[in-house]
């Protein structure tokens, strides 16, 4: 039986890298936070993480830095992505025994053919090349993780369509159509899971989420906590794919948004997590509650 207790994160200090730092530190692991020659965000980072600077394109660095480590987690951010190949060989140099790649987001292991599948092109080679990878080296191991839309970061940006300030919400054809969400806590506390339950998660490309949740769902809940009632307006998925492949055609990775939109909003889309697909139950993570999400969202932002 495989045993993780030391964890090196990759991109610890970003959005959700300070969630699964803090998640780890909480549940006992000891942490290594590897950030970048001169970055501006280690402040981020939670007391009692140990931070060590390492640059992403050596491999000499990264195999030093993973020197000792049982796991490596890698959240880098998007436009960071690639450089995930040369740390999965360190990692195999030095021996861990996990990696857990920069998923975090939609399956991308079932868009591989689609048009927001280009755009993934990037991470799918990743998870491709993890696979292969672990064959060749039977002590080497790795776990994908997609969690959705990222919930409480999202209604915060405003990306999820909704605005209570100007009491407005934009929605994809009905408005109806449910689709899996976490919450970027929830995702640190995935990881924990994965680590503790390293035999069950070996080699496995895995599904979690906080809820499934459609745009409707949400719009109804801010209006009754608020007491108010949105100005909604829709636009159809038709368009908004057509819009999105245009851009794509052209180069204009922008369309990631609106092709995003349209896989998780589309109805008849269909990316809800079934149960038989989650893994929460596998990992011990516990679902959470839209409408205490929504109502601690609209508290924080002064709307109610
Ligand atoms: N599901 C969703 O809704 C959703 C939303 C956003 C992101 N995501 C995914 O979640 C993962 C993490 O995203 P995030 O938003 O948390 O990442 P982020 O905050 O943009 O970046 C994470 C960290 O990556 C490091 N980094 C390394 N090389 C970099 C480079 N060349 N440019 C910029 N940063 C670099 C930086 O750490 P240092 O400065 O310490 O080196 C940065 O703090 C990604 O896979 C992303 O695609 C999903």
């Amino acid at each position: 039986m495989v045993s993780i207790k030391t964890v090196a994160v990759l991109g610890g200090t970003g959005n959700l890298g300070t969630h699964i730092v803090q998640e780890l530190l909480s549940a006992g692991f000891a942490v290594t936070a590897l950030t970048r020659e001169g970055s501006s965000s280690t402040d981020k980072l939670p007391a009692g993480v140990e931070v060590k600077t390492v640059d992403y394109t050596s491999f000499d660095s990264l195999r030093a830095a993973f020197s000792g480590q049982d796991a490596v987690v890698s959240v880098v951010g998007t436009t960071a992505v690639g450089n995930q190949k040369i740390a999965v060989d360190a990692a195999i140099a030095a021996g861990v025994k996990r990696f857990i790649p920069s998923e975090f987001g939609i399956n991308t292991r079932e868009v591989r053919d689609r048009p927001i599948g280009k755009i993934l092109a990037v991470k799918i080679g990743i998870v491709d090349y993890l696979q292969e990878k672990a064959k060749e080296n039977p002590s080497f191991t790795w776990t994908g993780l997609t969690t959705g839309s990222f919930f409480d970061w999202g209604l915060q940006l405003g990306i999820l369509g909704i605005n209570p300030k100007d009491q407005t919400a934009n929605i994809v054809d009905s408005g109806n159509e449910k689709w899996q969400a976490s919450n970027l806590p929830q995702i640190g506390k995935g990881i924990v899971g994965i680590l503790q339950h390293p035999d069950e998660t070996a080699n496995k490309y895995l599904a979690t989420a906080s809820f499934n949740v459609s745009q409707n769902e949400i719009i109804a809940i801010v209006e009754e906590l608020s007491g108010s009632k949105l100005t909604v307006t829709s636009q159809s998925s038709a368009e908004l794919r057509k819009i999105g492949e245009e851009k794509l055609a052209k180069g204009d990775y922008s369309a990631f948004l609106d092709l995003l939109r349209v896989h998780n909003y589309a109805d008849g889309a269909g990316n809800a997590l079934s149960e038989e697909k989650s893994a929460n139950k596998l990992i011990e993570l516990p679902y959470e509650d839209v409408r205490s999400t929504v109502q601690s969202w609209l508290s924080k932002a002064g709307a109610i």
